[in-house]
């Protein structure tokens, strides 16, 4: 069989414009960048960003994460979480010519397709995958029904069993299930917003990662010191997967 597609989701980096900055504690840029190097020892081909990729959305934050990534060679695909500025996420990463977002993306054997799970105005960041997004899905999902498919978002479909994260989840998420459900070429579903490691099959994978800085805990409201970290999936031709998180040295000391 064919080598197997490697990419590496790393997710909820919340990257501050100054970086020497702290968030709740932690520098999001040291740790950033210690999961960035372990991630380049993997040789993943691609990067998966599942979003809130700023802290507030800062353009000096993602060229900044632009100009980092743009020292590998492997191919970066992004969307948005409810931290980011869309316009200008946008307008950082069509400056590199490697990178794709919100788009599908034919990987060869497998289709990965990247949704956007933001609410405008949301009260509390919650998410919603709007008509226009459902129909996206719906006419990729037919147009390659042999292709098995990676669907990636910020926001989860699904709860993942603690409170408040789980009102956060995306609030449509019935038709989004529904919608999957109709094809059986959707094999993995990949969010990030939790900041905590997840994993759920229940005929489809669905898996969460941990955030590359602040990691959350199931205790109300809570985050632990847990380290940051990242996920890989290596996706083989004949449509199966295999996953799994690591982790990086570094231990944010929370304030
Ligand atoms: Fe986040």
């Amino acid at each position: 069989m064919s080598p197997p597609i490697l990419l590496a989701q790393l997710t909820d980096t919340h990257l501050l414009a100054k970086p020497t900055a702290q968030l709740r504690g932690c520098n999001p840029w040291q740790t950033f960048n210690t999961v960035l190097q372990t991630v380049a020892q993997c040789q993943p081909d691609g990067l998966l960003l599942t979003g809130d990729l700023a802290e507030q959305g800062e353009l000096d934050a993602y060229e900044q994460l632009v100009e980092a990534i743009s020292q590998l060679p492997m191919s970066t695909y992004w969307l948005p979480g409810n931290h980011d500025h869309l316009a200008t996420l946008q307008q950082v990463f069509q400056q590199l010519p490697t990178s794709q977002g919100l788009t599908s993306i034919d990987l060869g054997p497998w289709q990965l397709i990247l949704l956007n799970s933001v609410l405008p105005q949301a009260k509390f960041g919650e998410g919603y995958l709007s008509d226009q997004q459902l129909q996206t899905l719906r006419t990729q999902l037919s147009q390659h029904p042999d292709k098995p498919t990676l669907v990636a978002l910020h926001h989860h479909p699904i709860p993942i069993g603690i409170d408040w994260v789980d009102q956060m989840q995306v609030q449509n998420a019935d038709d989004f299930l529904n919608l999957i459900n109709q094809f059986s070429n959707v094999k993995l579903v990949v969010f990030g917003h939790i900041h905590h490691e997840f994993q759920q099959h229940n005929g489809i994978g669905f898996y969460g990662s941990p955030s590359t800085c602040l990691q959350v805990t199931s205790v109300e409201s809570g985050l632990t010191e847990e380290r940051p970290g990242f996920r890989l999936f290596w996706l083989y031709p004949d449509g199966t997967y295999k996953t799994e998180v690591r982790r990086v040295k570094i231990k944010p000391s929370l304030s």
